[in-house]
């Protein structure tokens, strides 16, 4: 009984056992399943990615065909579920609307319920846990799109009746208002490799929040909305929005040695830089640092790449970084990319979100199956006041 261990902020304590993402930080490794990130980023796509993360094996053709054509069976969201997107205001940030969406499909699903329909059914029904699999890995990119479509005023797009993951999503946003609209493929496949890259990342804040919410054996909607929330804050997946705005707030190659002084000096971050784990390069941004040059071959060569690669330059050969072993994160080159491609500032986080969704799924099936989990509950150490009597309001000081 008592305190064992005063870890704070998790920074050294392993609280599962996992073989879904393997990172080495000081070697700049990542690994899916056993699976380079390189090489699935180049040979692979995001939902098969999606299965090998959520099921352990890269699937067979057949396996394939059956998982993306359900996925892409449940896209359709229902009309209440749009009637209450519609009332949130048209210039709430749009991570808002899409974890209170995500939350409430939960009022959906009735037969996911477990208050309703027994504690143990992910656990023991095995049919009702892949279903709302299913519905989350479809429904998530179409709650995205109609985020966005609300944010600007526009009617809902429909999902279309064909297309890949990233078609289908690029097709609901129609974020560049084209008549006749049809995404790019090289667009298409650019997003593509940045949901693979995005799509899990061990026990980051968001996925630890997932596995903690899960360990209540609460339905997976209220868990990945719970998970959202933790991926919205500017620490985690809110920083590919802070690191645009910081780049369009230093504006010039010229601006940029100053700016670094004032994060010396520990009056800015450089957002997009360091990480808990990686003390080396990390290896999401190299692929992400090559990805925006194929897409500025399409959509323009976006300005702001100028200031990125400065601040990379002058960052990497600084003594401050060096010796703290600070170098840019998978957030850090994301932004510009999405901003190259249309979509706006406050949308980056959901363009996050959405393929995280898959690895959230990932480490939730494999908590549920581990014989060791148990509902999460961290001790603390208690350093307030000792027992006192209580001093009735008129006879304080
Ligand atoms: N700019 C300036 N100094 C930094 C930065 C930065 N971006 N990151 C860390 N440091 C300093 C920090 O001040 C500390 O210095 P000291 O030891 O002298 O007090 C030292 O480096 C260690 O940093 P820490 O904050 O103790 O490290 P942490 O593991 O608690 O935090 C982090 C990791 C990612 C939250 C942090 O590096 C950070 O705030 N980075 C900027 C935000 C960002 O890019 N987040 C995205 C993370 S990657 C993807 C994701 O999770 O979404």
């Amino acid at each position: 009984e008592g305190i064992r261990l005063y870890d704070p902020s998790y920074q050294n304590t392993a609280v599962a056992r996992s073989k879904i993402c393997e990172i080495d930080g000081d070697k700049g490794i990542l690994r899916y399943r056993g699976y380079p990130i390189e090489e699935l980023a180049e040979k692979s796509n995001f939902l098969e990615v999606s299965y090998l993360l959520i099921y352990g094996e890269l699937p067979s053709r057949k396996q394939y065909e059956v998982w993306s054509s359900q996925v892409m069976h449940h896209t359709m969201i229902h009309t209440r579920v749009q009637e209450l997107m519609r009332s949130f205001n048209y210039d709430a940030h749009p991570m808002g609307t899409f974890v209170s969406t995500v939350a409430a499909m939960s009022t959906f699903h009735p037969e996911a319920n477990p208050s309703l329909v027994g504690s143990e059914i992910f656990k023991k029904n095995i049919a009702v846990r892949n279903k709302q699999i299913l519905r989350l890995m479809g429904k998530v990119p179409t709650i995205a799109a109609a985020c966005y479509r609300n944010r600007i005023g526009r009617p809902y797009n429909p999902p279309p009746a064909e297309g890949s993951y990233t078609e289908s999503f690029l097709h609901m946003m129609d974020h560049l208002n084209e008549p006749n609209y049809k995404p790019h493929p090289k667009l298409a496949k650019a997003l593509d490799i940045l949901f693979i890259l995005h799509a899990d990342h061990e026990l980051n804040c968001s996925t630890a929040a997932m596995r903690h919410i899960g360990s209540s054996l609460v339905d997976p909607f209220n868990a990945v909305a719970g998970a959202a929330s933790a991926l919205y804050g500017p620490l985690h997946g809110g920083a590919n929005e802070a690191v645009l705005r910081m780049l369009e707030e230093i504006a010039k190659v010229e601006n940029v040695a100053s700016f670094i002084e004032q994060v010396k000096q520990r009056k800015r971050k450089l957002m997009g830089f360091g990480h808990r784990v990686y003390k080396n390069y990390d290896p999401r941004a190299k692929i992400i640092r090559r990805v925006a040059f194929e897409v500025f071959e399409i959509c323009g060569r976006e300005p702001l790449i100028e200031v990125a690669i400065e601040l990379e330059r002058i960052a990497l050969q600084d003594e401050y970084f060096v010796s703290k072993k600070l170098y840019p994160n998978v957030d850090f080159y994301s932004g510009l990319i999405y901003k190259a491609m249309g979509f706006p500032t406050d949308f980056f986080p959901v363009l996050f979100a959405i393929p995280r969704v898959a690895g959230w799924l990932a480490h939730w099936v494999e908590s549920l199956e581990d014989p060791d989990a148990k509902i999460w509950r961290p001790r603390q150490v208690y350093v307030g006041e000792p027992k006192r009597g209580y001093v009735p309001l008129d006879a304080r000081s």
